[in-house]
């Protein structure tokens, strides 16, 4: 039914046409779960070289796996382990280069090298993080970063985050 075909393109056409698609795709729809689901697949479905793209949820102050694409995962990840637990209590993007350079890097899949955490967030809250991870070393640089927390502004601007 949905059939975005987004082409390969340079990461700036890319990113562009994947940030209207998803716009396309949640437009109306105010479910968290089904936004993150079409997200996560979006983005699986778009972007080179992942093994893994989804969303963890804050769920009383711990990290619970939410929809993603890719092999199954970690369940459940504290605040402050961990890439997305780091990005999730310091609210900062966390781009690592070379997750084994990582200290408490947490391996679900030994196959990820490199890694990129987005926080999500309400205000002061911390909603859950996106995390993508990637079988290539330096993968992802600050274009993707910025690009992937624009996905997460579309995102969020099209959910009822109290549903
Ligand atoms: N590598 C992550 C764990 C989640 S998986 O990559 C899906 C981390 O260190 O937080």
């Amino acid at each position: 039914m949905y059939d975005f075909k987004i082409a390969v393109a340079d990461s700036a056409t890319l990113y562009r046409d994947l940030a209207s698609a998803l716009e396309g795709l949640i437009a109306g729809e105010p479910d968290p779960i089904a936004n993150m689901a079409n997200a996560a697949a979006l983005i699986w479905e778009s972007l080179p070289d992942l093994n893994w793209a989804g969303f963890y949820r804050n769920l009383n102050g711990e990290l619970v796996l939410g929809p993603f694409q890719g092999r199954p995962a970690c369940i459940r990840i504290p605040f402050g382990k961990g890439v997305c637990g780091v990005a999730a209590q310091t609210l900062k993007v966390q781009r690592v280069e070379d997750v084994n350079a990582f200290p408490g890097h947490i391996a679900c899949d030994s196959a990820s090298a490199s890694e990129l955490v987005v926080p999500v967030m309400q205000g002061e809250r911390v909603l859950g993080v996106l995390d993508l991870d990637s079988p290539v070393r330096g993968r992802f640089d600050d274009t993707d970063a910025g690009a992937l927390e624009e996905l997460v502004r579309i995102f969020l601007d099209a959910t009822d985050l109290e549903s």
